[in-house]
């Protein structure tokens, strides 16, 4: 049980040398690196091939959200870059999800590579019940993300991204083996723009598989005080959980 598996750092910066320097920094503390729009979009697949490079293991947070035909193209295409997670929005639908969990088996098994993790996103944790009604959706954000995790796992999908507070019937109505990613993790009372947060400690004793630390760590003026004392809670966590 190593607690430094169960973290997710985002490499929320712009530029490639900020993203090098901080998988330089981090690799011996956390499980895998988030490369996500702002990163991909500035420096694009380099970064990747350095994360691969140094052994360290690659979530591409891109939360594709298109037509089937071409969500299944950019699976493919991020499988070939050696991805080891990519993410999909849930609300793409059951066939789009369908079939780019089919087009990730097809091209892993054709090119005889390991196949990414594939997960669906739920519902943004920047997004609430008000913000649902606003876009005419009528029933609450815990509503949706149930919908969106069962569609999600009835198309084949390894799990979901989620917020704090939906872990817990994810992982009942979704299994043991589900993957629940919790991004929206905080310590202490500061929320930045994510409007449902949770903590590293609640999120792990609730199930999650993944924390997503973001701001939480790299705006921290001694971060790896802060991660000795986030594996004390994800260990003390993962021992509840077992009992
Ligand atoms: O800095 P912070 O902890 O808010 O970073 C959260 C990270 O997780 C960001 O990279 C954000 O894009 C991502 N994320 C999220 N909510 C989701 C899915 C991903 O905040 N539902």
């Amino acid at each position: 049980m190593d607690p430094k598996e169960n973290i997710i750092l985002a490499l929320d910066v712009e530029h490639f040398d900020d993203a090098r320097r901080l998988v330089m920094e981090f690799r011996d503390y956390v499980g895998m690196f988030k490369v996500g729009k702002q990163l991909f979009t500035h420096c694009g697949p380099k970064i990747i091939d350095f994360i691969n490079m140094k052994n360290s293991k690659v979530f591409l947070d891109l939360k594709y959200h298109d037509i089937p035909n071409t969500v299944s193209k950019a699976v493919i295409e991020a499988a070939k870059l050696g991805v080891d997670m990519l993410n999909i929005h849930a609300s793409g639908g059951l066939t789009m999800m369908k079939e780019s969990r089919l087009a990730l088996a097809n091209i892993t098994k054709k090119l005889q590579i390991p196949r990414p993790k594939i997960i669906g996103v739920t519902v943004l944790t920047s997004i609430d019940d008000g913000e649902l009604k606003a876009m005419g959706i009528s029933i609450t954000v815990k509503e949706l993300t149930k919908n969106l995790a069962l569609l999600a796992k009835d198309a084949g999908l390894d799990g979901v991204v989620a917020g704090g507070e939906d872990i817990e019937m994810i992982r009942e109505i979704c299994g043991k083996d589900f993957v629940i990613v919790t991004p929206g993790v905080r310590i202490g009372d500061k929320k930045d723009d994510q409007k449902r947060t949770i903590t590293p400690k609640e999120a792990i004793e609730k199930g999650a598989s993944y924390i997503v630390l973001g701001r939480t760590l790299l705006e921290n003026h001694q971060p790896f005080i802060l991660l000795e004392g986030i594996y004390k809670d994800i260990l003390d966590a993962l021992s509840h959980r077992q009992n």
